[in-house]
């Protein structure tokens, strides 16, 4: 066909953005870039997150098998679980004596959420660090939709973790660990991936569970206006954005 014009039947362009040095890949031509979408966000990595600059992508986060890197729960429960800590003490009581939950703070912002323990204890129930390491506080941040970044205390870390849609009940999780240097704190690994995960898997498979419950009606956030480790303004936010997206 002499009219045929290849350049017009090209594959369709994907949107490529950069923040904060991530790489984010967007389908819709049409959204707003995502400095815009989630202002203040990168100047908070900045801000609190040591050598964020030079940390390098170390290795694949990696589950202990695959069936703890694929939870049965709904994505929008995991994320549920993420953005609040009122559930810590319960489910997590080596973290909570690692955090100094007195010194927690919830921030949310427009398409993300932070939430920071910033004082810690080195002597705790999770894994010991010292008080000379570069990272002294927790931290963990939500941008909408299903990206997670966390911080933990000890030599420079960070943690980038997708939760990922896989089915009506599934969440996969895919991401890297960030340091500066290859070496691997084994005992800090050996508590995120053996206590921590498995403790947010239960309970997530359990909530799941919970929804199909014929009694279940709905539950209500807890209010806490000093922002506190017990405030749920995060899942309240989440919720909003849920229902914006949906268009309900
Ligand atoms: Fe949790």
């Amino acid at each position: 066909m002499p009219s045929f014009a290849p350049e017009e039947f090209c594959l369709p362009p994907v949107r490529l953005e950069s923040l904060g040095g991530l790489l984010f890949v967007n389908l819709d031509a049409d959204a707003p870039p995502i400095q815009t979408l989630a202002p203040g966000f990168e100047e908070d990595l900045q801000s609190l997150i040591p050598h964020f600059d030079a940390l390098m992508p170390m290795d694949t986060f990696a589950f202990d098998s695959p069936d703890s890197a694929n939870w049965s729960a709904n994505w929008k429960v995991v994320v549920d679980n993420y953005v609040e800590c009122y559930h810590c003490h319960q489910a997590h009581p080596a973290l909570a004596d690692l955090m100094e939950m007195t010194s927690y703070e919830h921030e949310v912002q427009e398409h993300w959420a932070r939430q920071v323990s910033r004082s810690t204890r080195t002597d705790n129930k999770a894994y010991p660090f010292n008080a000379s390491d570069d990272v002294q506080i927790a931290a963990y941040w939500y941008l909408w939709p299903t990206t997670s970044i966390w911080l933990v205390p000890g030599d420079a870390n960070l943690f980038v973790l997708s939760m990922m849609p896989n089915g009506h009940e599934r969440t996969a999780f895919s991401g890297h660990r960030y340091g500066l240097t290859e070496s691997v704190d084994a005992e800090r690994s050996e508590y995120l991936n053996a206590i921590l995960g498995p403790e947010d898997q239960s309970l997530c498979e359990s909530v799941q569970q919970g929804l199909k419950s014929y009694s279940y009606n709905q539950g209500r956030f807890m209010v806490d206006a000093a922002k506190s480790g017990v405030a749920e303004h995060g899942v309240h936010q989440f919720h909003r954005l849920v229902m914006d997206a949906l268009q309900v």
